[in-house]
């Protein structure tokens, strides 16, 4: 995958910051840098501000590029992200991106499946913006618990992409899994050179690897280890990824990833 060098650690404010579904915020600020050279997958590392006195920075995918602003789309998980939720208009924030490497859509796939569990999806708007602006006919499929935690099917729609909703508890869409209504999609459609993103929970993204394998479909999954750094020092993201040439290594998902080829995955 394509791994851009350029970052920058800027100071900045946000411009908005809204509960959009459940438990989970968008927040948006002006980062023209950062907006001018993000890729689709790659994340930003958030300071969580002062006097909240948590030292680690947390990582959060780009989710859209909007002229000079991006903006990040959060699941509530613990303090950071709590903190995160209280930050109002015109609040300091201080960012560092864009970072990681980018989703591979070279050669262009024809069709794009993107399967997103849970706030997993956040990972793969950029990806599905970059698809439809290249005119690649795409499906979404979302999952979530329940039509209340449902993510960025209205902003999916929006762009063009055909999608598909599974909730755990059928209040909307398929009632199931959503890697149900991938082996649906597959068995149901003729398809030329499918190419499947995902990201979510671990156990869908081995789900849909094995998807992938069974149906020789390249995959593509971004991995949302723990971080520390996120800048490869570290070693706290690493995961075990099998080599073409036999044996394996365990590589940094904040430097090497976090997109991998779901066939080198060791799980
Ligand atoms: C590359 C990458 C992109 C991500 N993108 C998004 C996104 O777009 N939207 C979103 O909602 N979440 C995303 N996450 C997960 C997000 O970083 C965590 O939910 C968040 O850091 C939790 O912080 P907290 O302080 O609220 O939770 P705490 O549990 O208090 O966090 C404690 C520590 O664990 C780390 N941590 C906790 N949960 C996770 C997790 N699931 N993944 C990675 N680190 C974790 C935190 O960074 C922190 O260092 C991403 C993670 C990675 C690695
Ligand atoms: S988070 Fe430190 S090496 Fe990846």
């Amino acid at each position: 995958m394509p791994i851009p060098s350029k970052k920058f650690d800027l100071s900045t404010t946000v411009t908005s910051n809204e509960l959009i579904a459940k438990n989970h915020y968008l927040l948006r600020c002006s980062c023209p840098e950062i907006a001018a050279s993000a890729g689709p997958g790659q994340f930003i590392h958030v300071l969580i501000p002062q006097g909240s006195g948590l030292l680690l920075r947390r990582p959060f995918t780009i989710y859209t590029v909007e002229g000079d602003q991006i903006t990040m789309l959060y699941q509530l998980i613990g303090e950071g992200t709590h903190v995160l939720s209280r930050l109002k208009w015109g609040d300091p924030i201080q960012v560092l991106g864009p970072l990681g490497n980018t989703f591979d859509i070279l050669p262009v796939p024809n069709p794009a499946i993107i399967v997103g569990g849970g706030a997993g999806i956040a990972s793969l708007m950029l990806l599905a913006t970059t698809l439809r602006r290249a005119r690649v006919h795409t499906f979404g499929l979302v999952g979530s618990m329940n039509r209340r935690r449902l993510l960025s099917v209205e902003d999916l729609k929006t762009i063009g992409v055909e999608t598909h909703i599974a909730t755990d508890d059928g209040s909307v869409g398929h009632h199931g899994f959503v890697t149900e209504l991938l082996t649906h999609l597959l068995d149901t459609h003729e398809m030329q050179s499918p190419i499947i993103y995902a990201c979510g929970p671990d156990g869908m993204l081995h789900a849909v690897t094995k998807i992938g394998l069974d149906y020789h479909i390249p995959t593509q999954l971004a991995m949302e280890n723990r971080m520390g750094c996120a800048l490869g020092v570290c070693l706290g993201c690493v995961c075990k990824v099998q080599m073409p040439e036999g044996g394996f290594e365990y590589q940094r998902v904040c430097t090497e990833g976090p997109v991998f080829n779901a066939k080198d995955i060791v799980w």
